[in-house]
């Protein structure tokens, strides 16, 4: 009995004692790490401004195992074909979706394409203007990617006329990923697995080098591919035309009539995809000092100035704040935007645009119509 209890006795201190000292080996190596950690962040930026806490959430892949590559989202005819030099494979938007999500496209590996096009959030920011790496700001909001298949023009004042030229953009941007293209491209050609799928998606299958095909180009191609898979249709709008009609709420169904007819708003946001795909100055900006010059930055045009592209509305509800500058919070602003005309004492301002003069119901119902143009994509079917 006596021995038992000493040797229970001798368990319980040398538990203890074991315990003690797990747990200053588990505050030295948290000290230690913090340590690292902060000087391994300095020694990769050189960035007085820096601030780590405000570099964007880096969203985890948990999409749908298979998305597929020819479902036709109810609400569109077809889904429009990819460029002759850049099928659509299933393999080849494997690749893209890998890298759309990893943090090696950027000089640090903090930022990923979904840092700011989030799944979670309509694959847009939920910034005002977006976050990329080390902090840094750049001047616009970050859009849907979603339907971009639909597109004919990116970005918001249209400069890359394909998906392939717009993946570039990022990369090189040196307020998005950092701007060291080299480096990055070094970096994938240092895992074996990014060689191995390059190689089989884009190589001959008989070079020395399988590295070699790892390109900005491919890179570029792969990741196009993957966006033309992120689609989005089937909204409650959508059933309702086809017929459908209950599953559009009473409010949502007068939001639509009104957007048909007196608020006007069809004459831009038209088509399947709720754009017309053109540019227009409905004000957003006026007024500001060093105002961004929107299309005109893209074409060099005078009578392009503060023309932007009409953004399609699906998914609109998931992806606040609203407008190229992220100036505006909630749908419901939006809609008073618009209600007043835009900014009317824009001298530049699109002639479309004029004062609705809609009631506190009627830009409700605007609202609830909006709302109803969420639907199915990626995220949601998840
Ligand atoms: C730091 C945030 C950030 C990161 C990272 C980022 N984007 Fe963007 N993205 C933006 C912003 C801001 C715009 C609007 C750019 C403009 O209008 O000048 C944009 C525009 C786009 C568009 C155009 C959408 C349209 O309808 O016009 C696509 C497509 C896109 N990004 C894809 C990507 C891909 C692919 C990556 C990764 C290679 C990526 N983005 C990384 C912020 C980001
Ligand atoms: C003259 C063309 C035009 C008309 C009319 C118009 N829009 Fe727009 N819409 C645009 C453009 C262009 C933008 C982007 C403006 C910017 O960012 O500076 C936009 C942006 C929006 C946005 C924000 C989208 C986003 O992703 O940030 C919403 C929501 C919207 N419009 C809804 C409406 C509604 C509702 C109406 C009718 C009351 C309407 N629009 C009428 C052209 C138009």
């Amino acid at each position: 009995m006596a021995a038992k209890s000493v040797c229970q006795r001798f368990r319980f201190s040398q538990t203890i004692s074991i315990a003690v000292s797990l747990l200053i080996f588990g505050l030295a190596v948290a000290t230690m790490s913090t340590v690292f950690a902060s000087r391994s962040h300095a020694t990769f930026v050189d960035d007085d401004e820096q601030d780590k806490s405000a570099v964007p959430d880096l969203p985890v892949d948990d999409l749908p195992a298979e998305i597929s590559l020819t479902k036709v989202p109810v609400g569109f005819d077809a889904i429009p074909p990819a460029p002759a030099d850049n099928p659509t494979t299933a393999e080849k938007a494997k690749l893209g979706r890998r890298l759309f999500f990893d943090p090696i496209l950027s000089t640090d590996r903090t930022v990923a394409c979904a840092s700011c096009h989030q799944p979670d959030h309509g694959f847009a920011s939920p910034e005002p203007i977006s976050i990329g790496i080390a902090g840094r700001k750049g001047k616009r909001n970050a859009p849907t990617v979603l339907n971009a298949v639909y597109g004919q023009h990116f970005s918001w004042d249209g400069r890359d006329a394909s998906l392939e030229q717009q993946a570039m953009g990022p990369l090189e941007s040196e307020t998005e990923l950092g701007g060291d293209v080299e480096a990055v491209i070094a970096n994938i050609r240092k895992d074996p697995s990014y060689v191995e799928s390059f190689e089989s998606v884009f190589g001959s299958g008989e070079s020395n080098l399988p590295a070699d095909a790892v390109t900005k180009e491919n890179l570029a191609k792969a990741i196009a591919c993957f966006e033309r898979t992120l689609t989005t249709g089937n909204s409650k709008v959508d059933r309702f035309r086809a017929s459908e009609y209950e599953a559009l709420p009473k409010t949502a169904r007068q939001g639509l009539w009104i957007f048909e007819s007196r608020a006007g708003c069809w004459k831009c946001h038209s088509g399947s995809n709720l754009t017309d795909g053109e540019f227009h100055n409905t004000g957003v900006g006026h007024g500001h000092e060093d105002r961004d010059a929107g299309r005109f930055a893209a074409t060099k045009d005078d009578n392009h100035k503060f023309r932007y592209k009409t953004p399609t509305l699906r998914e609109i509800e998931h992806t606040a704040p609203y407008m190229h500058d992220g100036s505006i919070k909630t749908l419901r602003e939006v809609v008073e935007f618009y209600n007043k005309g835009g900014d009317p004492n824009d001298p530049t301002l699109d002639k479309k645009m004029a004062p609705l003069n809609l009631t506190e119901q009627e830009i409700g119902f605007l609202v609830d119509f909006l709302k109803a143009l969420s639907g199915e994509n990626a995220a949601t079917q998840r």
